[in-house]
């Protein structure tokens, strides 16, 4: 399972890029925002850290500016991935951007049919925001399962499942047990992933127990 960071955060991405397990970003104009940043000094830091694709939102909401805005984007860096809403807009930039062999990651998905159709559509990633269902009654979980089964009954959807809209650690688990692709999580969650309450009580443990020996390895 590929694992992106959720952030627009530089340092964030420069300091959890050190575990040597972020295999890409995703950015959405909220993010970058909230990073307080220009739009493409960010992304241009970023792909100096990152290798993996890095997704850059466009802000048009018609057809022909998005493409123009998803070409300007990929051309910041060769592993840009061009994020397009999931509209009818957005659908046919996919199209085109695609013809042109751009990658691209149509976010904002939240049924099985947007993502059969943005699939049709060419698109290099799907981002189903899982949270974002939870938080109206929905179980965000299923569209994956959903999706997953869709895309696995026909061998032409090349797209990838990149899970989105990360809130907790049973998200990530039951998404990797489906199978998705890949997941984008929140830094927070990322550091999460490591820990567990039996771990540290059980190095304690140990390493009390391994004072009383007095004994060294080196
Ligand atoms: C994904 O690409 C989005 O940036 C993100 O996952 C949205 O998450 P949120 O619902 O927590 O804002």
């Amino acid at each position: 399972m590929e694992f992106f960071l959720d952030t627009a955060e530089v340092e964030v991405i420069k300091d959890l890029n050190e575990t040597g397990l972020i295999d890409g970003i995703t950015t959405n104009p909220s993010l970058v925002a909230k990073s307080g940043q220009n739009f493409f000094t960010v992304l241009e830091n970023i792909s100096k850290i990152i290798d993996g694709p890095i997704s850059a939102e466009v802000t048009a909401t018609d057809t022909a500016g998005m493409i123009e805005e998803g070409l300007k984007l990929s051309k910041i860096s060769k592993n840009i991935v061009v994020k397009l809403p999931l509209t009818i807009d957005g659908l046919k930039a996919c199209v085109a951007l695609s013809k042109k062999k751009v990658a691209t990651n149509v976010t904002l998905c939240f049924s099985a049919s947007q993502a059969l159709i943005a699939a049709k559509s060419g698109a290099t990633y799907i981002s189903p925001f899982i949270g974002r269902l939870d938080d109206i009654g929905e179980n965000g979980l299923d569209l994956i399962q959903d999706i997953k089964s869709i895309y696995d009954n026909y061998k032409s959807l090349n797209t990838k499942i990149l899970v989105a809209s990360v809130r907790t650690l049973e998200h990530v688990a039951k998404s990797a047990i489906i199978g998705a692709d890949t997941i984008t999580l929140p830094p927070k969650v990322f550091m999460e992933m490591y820990e567990h309450e039996l771990t540290k009580k059980g190095l304690d443990a140990f390493l009390k127990d391994w004072a009383e020996t007095k004994q060294s390895i080196l």
